[in-house]
């Protein structure tokens, strides 16, 4: 199987790029492809010739995207060009998967979101995500559209690292405790990636999660007791912690397709054991 891993150098990008190691991946980053570029793309589709491709590039700044040039960026990067890269895959008659957001949803449902439920973002990061997801939908059939969650991992700035910097410089930290999610470890999600591949699931939406729903003061609280820092964090409301970004109060993904993913707890133990 040749996998061509588009983003291979961003946080979920590097993880796929270990997990599939056997398969021997052909990375690309912006500077040798760049999705926004649909030359590029037909470019390099046409030398590498893959038999799948993973697209875990994105613009990923929740809230520089509320700004002119960044929702310009992010409609781009999230939304145009993966209705390319979805044409140019189904050209090759090849899969492609792709990774999407909680942030797709409003966040007013009582419950965890399932694969079916219909999206309706509330910032621009979100409208763009919906945006790619719509138009991948348009432009194949043969996709693995894959919404994950509050991803940390090795390879890139998120919030653990986050609370960790910010709990050294021993200043009390103020939390939000008022929404809620699922984090998930990129390198959990990227192994449930080719299981997915491996197994041949069938072509649709997943979501795609560490189990265990969580506010982020209840995440930034689990963090310092798993690494025991005393660190003083003071849960606050969404208003209180005002951002330029709405975010949904209630972003928890339901699984329902897929073997469940093991807790974000034993999967935080980990990943802060390869820290
Ligand atoms: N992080 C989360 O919490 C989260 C949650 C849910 C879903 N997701 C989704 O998961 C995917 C991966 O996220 P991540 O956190 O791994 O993101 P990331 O660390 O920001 O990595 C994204 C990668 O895409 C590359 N990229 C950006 N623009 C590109 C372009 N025009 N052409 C080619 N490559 C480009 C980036 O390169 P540069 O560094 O040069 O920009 C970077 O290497 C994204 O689709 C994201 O929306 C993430």
């Amino acid at each position: 199987m040749k996998v061509l891993i588009v983003g291979a150098r961003g946080m979920l990008g590097q993880d796929l790029m270990n997990v599939f190691s056997e398969y021997e991946p052909i990375g690309v980053d912006r500077e040798e492809m760049d999705v926004t570029d649909p030359e590029s793309v037909f470019k390099k589709m046409d030398e590498v010739q893959p038999d799948v491709v993973i697209n875990a590039s994105g613009y990923t700044a929740v809230d520089v995207a509320e700004t002119a040039d960044g929702q310009q960026d992010a409609i781009a990067i999230n939304g145009m060009a993966v209705g390319t890269l979805a044409e140019i895959c189904k050209q090759h008659d090849v899969p492609l998967i792709h990774f999407s957001t909680d942030y797709v949803f409003d966040g007013n449902k009582g419950d965890p979101y399932k694969e079916t439920d219909t999206p309706s973002p509330i910032n621009k990061y979100g409208e763009s995500k919906l945006l790619g997801e719509t138009l991948l939908q348009k432009n194949t059939d043969k996709f693995y559209l894959i919404r994950t969650s509050w991803l940390f991992g090795k390879h890139g700035k998120n919030f653990v690292t986050t609370m960790i910097d910010l709990g050294k410089q021993g200043k009390q930290l103020t939390v939000v405790n008022d929404q809620i999610g699922k984090p998930t470890w990129s390198y959990d999600l990227a192994e449930s990636v080719l299981t997915l591949l491996v197994e041949k699931r069938p072509y649709g939406i997943y979501h795609l999660v560490n189990e265990g729903a969580v506010s982020w003061y209840d995440f930034a609280v689990e963090v310092f007791q798993e690494l025991q820092m005393e660190v003083d964090v003071l849960p606050v409301s969404s208003e209180e912690f005002v951002r330029p970004a709405s975010r949904p109060k209630n972003s928890c993904l339901a699984n329902t397709k897929f073997p469940l993913l093991r807790s974000h707890k034993e999967a935080l133990q980990n990943y802060l054991s390869t820290l």
